[in-house]
Order: C-alpha cells, then structure tokens, then sequence
C-alpha cells in the first residue's frame, strides 16, 4: 500500500485476533514511530511490549490500581479490567518519557510521542494489522506508571492494540476536509 493511501484510508480496529504482528512487522511499526517530529530530539517514547501471558499481568496492574482507588469495587469491574488486555494478541505500551529539565516543553515531548504513536497505526494499516489507539484511566493511573517501571512525570501516550481484524469493519467517513478550514480573520 502507497502512503497516500494509507493515510487516507486507516481506520482504527476494535476488533481483533490471532495472530498478532510477527516480530519483523512490529520492527517496521517502531522503525516508523521514531520517525516521528521530534522537537530537539529529546527521544522520548518508549514502547513496551505485552504479550500472551504478559498481557494477565497487565491486566492485575489495572485491577490492583483501581483496588487501590476504591476497595470496595465490585468484583465484575475488576474482572472487566484484568481481562481488557487480552482483547487482542498483542499491545504496545507508547510512552513519553520525559525530560522536565529540556528546553523543549514537556507538552511537545508528549506530542512527539503522539506523532510516534500516529505512525505506529498507519503502518500498521499499511501492513494490515488491525489497531486501536486506547488510553482510559489506566493511562494517566501513577501506579500503573510505577508497575510499569516509569516516573509519576512519565505519560502514558497509548495503549496500542494490535492483531488481526476479525468481525465487520466499519465504513471510511465520507467527509470534506475544507469543513476544517478557516481563514485568518482581517
Ligand atoms: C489519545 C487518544 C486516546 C484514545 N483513547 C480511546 C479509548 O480509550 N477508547 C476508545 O474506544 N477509543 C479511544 N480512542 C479513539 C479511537 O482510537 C479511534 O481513533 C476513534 O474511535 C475513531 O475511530 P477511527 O480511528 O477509525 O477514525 C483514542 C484516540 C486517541 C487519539
């Protein structure tokens, strides 16, 4: 797939499957994310990834960081949560690992790591791998940060899900990117 086509046609996977990425095809998705702008090349993304039985003790991750917010949860939510990341084979955790101290602000840092993740998915796409950006609580929670061997200053980007498309794909939006246009007022 050419890369105009790609952009143009990704769209993000809710549903996915067995096999996840082969080790090659998850080389070419982070080859492409540390492509991305990065404002003084500070590097800050990290990618961590989580598979098969690692993906579990994420999943007690969630449910010990919410039992930590609320004891009293009910034991379904905490169900629901340990069992989220196993929706697919395979996750990247995207990370920003920031440096508060650069002369670059903290803000484009994360936003570089964005950008990192934003080519993770259209690679994907590209190779047709199904992903699905996700954040949610358990992306801003400090003591997933900690689980996970980051900082409380680190931000949790993205958790990327990635297999293969299984159910019905949704449609492309047909949409007229000149409604997003504006022109600099006199
Ligand atoms: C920063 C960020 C966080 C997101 N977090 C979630 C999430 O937690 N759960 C979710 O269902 N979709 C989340 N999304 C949105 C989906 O990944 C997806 O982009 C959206 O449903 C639109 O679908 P599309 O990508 O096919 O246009 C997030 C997107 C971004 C950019």
């Amino acid at each position: 797939m050419d890369a105009i086509t790609a952009l143009h046609t990704r769209l993000s996977v809710p549903g996915l499957t067995e096999p996840g990425p082969s080790a090659e095809q998850l080389d070419t998705l982070l080859r492409a994310a540390i492509r991305a702008p990065d404002h003084g090349i500070v590097r800050p993304w990290r990618f961590m990834l989580i598979e098969g039985e690692a993906r579990k003790r994420l999943g007690e991750i969630f449910a010990d960081a919410q039992t930590a917010d609320d004891p009293a949860t009910d034991a379904a939510i905490l169900d629901k949560m340990r069992r989220n990341p196993l929706r697919a084979p395979t996750l990247l955790v995207v990370v920003a690992e920031t440096d508060p101290d650069n002369r670059v602000p903290v803000l484009e840092q994360v936003m570089a790591v964005a950008a990192a993740t934003q080519y993770i998915m259209v690679a994907a796409h590209a190779l047709g791998i199904g992903a699905m950006w996700r954040t949610g609580r358990m992306a801003e929670h400090t003591l997933v940060k900690r689980a996970l061997g980051f900082a409380d200053k680190d931000e949790i980007v993205a958790y990327v899900y990635l297999g293969t498309p299984s159910g019905t794909r949704k449609l492309l939006p047909d949409e007229d990117p000149a409604s997003y246009l504006r022109t600099l007022p006199e």
